[in-house]
């Protein structure tokens, strides 16, 4: 069992705070994606769980064994870059046996045995007696993953493997490495900064900023109940709309519109949903969340009973799956995506209802969530997302 356990692990360099007390525990067998944006913390976690950086302060254990000092050839992980990291002058074959050559470990049988196994789960028989530079960028990671998979690691660490490549590659080698985790069951942490990859690569996800965790939960979880207002926008593109209110008699109450919030009498109650425990007072300043695909234009012929908020378009921007329109919603910036070929110019004002089991509240000056109108499910069966030891 490799369970990879992280207690309160700070990292400094100089007066620079990379990490700053992060407690995780990642789970056997576990696909895990940290995501953030750049200088978060991501590879300097990484890099501290290979054994590439000292820590601080903190623990990092792995398998129930303290590894916190130890050598990272003696942590039995294998790590994937973002620039592959292989060696020019050799071929595919020798950067992928060159680990487990010097170390002495293995026999040549042993690792021809696991090269052909490796080529074959990887398809990349005929790059073996290929030079780097006569492959292609996609090419090259594999090859660099079969350097990983020969030495059947007790965990995967990726940092942004796939950055480098473009975008249709991206798309493909993000399926392959899907396909590779269900194959191998290795337990896998993996660093991105890209949102969408982290979605659908991750079992969970940790999302980062400044050096801490701000929420670690399963891909829908973070989208549909983000704990506090970073995530919200971080997760979701676009982004979620953040809209000033004020929260009075359980309406959220902005300049030109007044909209009940769905959760029976009075005002909505923190903890109930699943947020933070912030505590909302009738009277306060707000923020009001709502995802721009949880935004419609309101039609006519349908007798809607919700209450229609007015935005002003800005831009429009047809992507032809749907319309992304730029509004205003008085002196609000708000974005809507609507239904695509719809007739509407710059300049028009739309009338616009919302999905009400979608909106959130953010606390103005924490930004923690108060609230989200949707009932989260069963709380107690969420794994625990942060140690609380
Ligand atoms: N070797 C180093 N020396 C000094 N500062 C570093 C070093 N490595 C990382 N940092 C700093 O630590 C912070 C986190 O970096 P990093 O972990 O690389 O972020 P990310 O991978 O999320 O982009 C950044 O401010 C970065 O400049
Ligand atoms: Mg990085």
């Amino acid at each position: 069992m490799t369970t990879v356990t992280l207690q309160n692990l700070h990292k400094e360099f100089g007066d620079v705070v990379a990490v700053n007390g992060i407690d995780l525990e990642i789970n056997h067998g576990e696909f895990l994606v940290i995501v953030g944006p750049s200088g978060c913390g991501k590879s300097t976690t990484l890099r501290l769980l290979a054994g590439l950086e000292s820590t601080t302060d903190g623990r990092i254990e792995m398998g129930g064994r303290d590894v916190t000092t130890v050598e990272p050839k003696d942590r039995n992980v294998a790590m994937v870059f973002q620039n592959y990291a292989l060696y020019p002058h050799m071929t595919g074959r020798r950067n992928i046996t060159f680990g487990m050559k010097s170390s002495g470990d293995f026999t040549d049988e042993e690792i021809d045995r696991r090269v052909t196994e490796a080529a074959d789960t990887l398809d990349i028989a005929d790059l073996l007696d290929r030079k780097p530079d006569a492959m292609s960028g996609g090419e090259r990671q594999r090859v660099a993953l079969g350097r990983a998979i020969v030495r059947d690691p007790d965990a995967f660490l990726m940092d942004e493997p796939l950055s480098n490549l473009d975008a249709k590659l991206r798309i493909q080698m993000r399926a392959e490495l899907a396909r590779l985790h269900s194959t191998l069951e290795t337990t896998t942490v993996y660093v991105t900064h890209d949102q969408t990859e982290a979605m659908t690569l991750g079992e969970r996800v940790v999302v980062m900023n400044d050096g801490q965790i701000m929420q670690v939960d399963e891909p829908q979880v973070l989208y549909d109940f983000p704990e506090n207002r970073f995530v919200a926008e971080f997760i979701g593109d676009p982004a979620m709309n953040m809209i000033p209110v004020d929260v009075k008699d359980g309406r959220a109450i902005h300049e030109t519109f007044d909209i009940p919030l769905p959760s029976g009498n009075g005002q909505p109650k923190s903890n109930q949903n699943g947020a933070g425990d912030a505590q909302i007072t009738d009277g306060q300043r707000a923020i009001l969340g709502i995802r721009p695909e949880d935004l419609h234009l309101s039609d006519p012929q349908t007798n809607d009973e919700l209450p229609t908020i007015d935005a002003e378009v800005n831009v429009r921007e047809p992507l032809g799956d749907s319309l992304l329109l730029h509004c205003s919603i008085g002196n609000t910036s708000c974005n809507i995506q609507a239904e695509p070929r719809m007739p509407i110019t710059a300049g028009e004002t739309v009338s616009v209802t919302y999905d009400p089991a979608r909106l959130h509240l953010f606390d103005a000056e924490t930004g923690e969530a108060f609230y989200h109108s949707e009932l989260r499910q069963s709380t107690d069966e969420q794994a625990p997302s942060k140690l609380t030891t």
